[in-house]
């Protein structure tokens, strides 16, 4: 089963709006088993992907909260249903900022239990594209239900948004 709603159209969607430069440099926060680094790399990017349980062999062993490279080591930094699993989605946040040059892109699609744009903003993000996944959420989680092989993570409990969102990160931050 797919370990993310809408599984690689998503991922294909997410490119779509984000544009990353040919050859761009992208690193998978929490990336599993590896399909969208696989992805990216078929399209001529140089990407790497980490997961503190890889199960792919192009996914390299870490935690996306505080990850080996250097500031501004990537172009743009790619999430899919990562950072909530990892139980500190805000620091997960501020790590990808962390991560990016400034001017690079996060592509992130996530499940919020509130609006995303303040942890952005937060963090030295300018928000450019939002769309709103709560409905495909829901059908993933009945079907993982239904299959009983929800993957890798807890159900999340109460009302909650699942969001694909683009942003920048800005070329000036105080608190970075
Ligand atoms: C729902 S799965 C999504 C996997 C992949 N992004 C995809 O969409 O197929 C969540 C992933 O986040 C990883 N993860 C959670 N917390 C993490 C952390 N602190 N560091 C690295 N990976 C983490 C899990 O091991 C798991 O592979």
């Amino acid at each position: 089963m797919r370990s993310h709603p809408g599984g690689e159209e998503h991922t294909r969607r997410m490119l779509e709006l984000a544009e990353p430069t040919p050859g761009a440099s992208v690193l998978d926060l929490g990336a599993g088993a590896g399909e969208a680094v696989a992805l990216l790399r078929s399209l001529g990017y140089a990407a790497r992907g980490i997961d503190r349980e890889p199960r792919g062999g192009n996914v390299e062993t870490g935690d996306l909260l505080r990850t080996p490279f250097p500031d501004g080591s990537f172009d743009a930094v790619l999430s899919q249903c990562a950072f909530f699993v990892s139980g500190n989605q805000p620091d997960a946040i501020k790590e990808a900022a962390r991560l990016l040059r400034p001017g690079g892109k996060l592509l992130l699609s996530d499940v919020f239990f509130e609006d995303p744009l303040p942890l952005l903003e937060k963090a030295g993000f300018r928000l450019l594209r939002r769309e709103d996944l709560t409905a495909a959420w829901r059908d993933y989680y009945l079907e993982a239900l239904w299959r009983e092989d929800a993957p890798c993570c807890q159900i999340p409990r109460g009302k909650c948004s699942y969001w694909l969102l683009i942003a920048q990160k800005e070329e000036q931050h105080g608190s970075l």
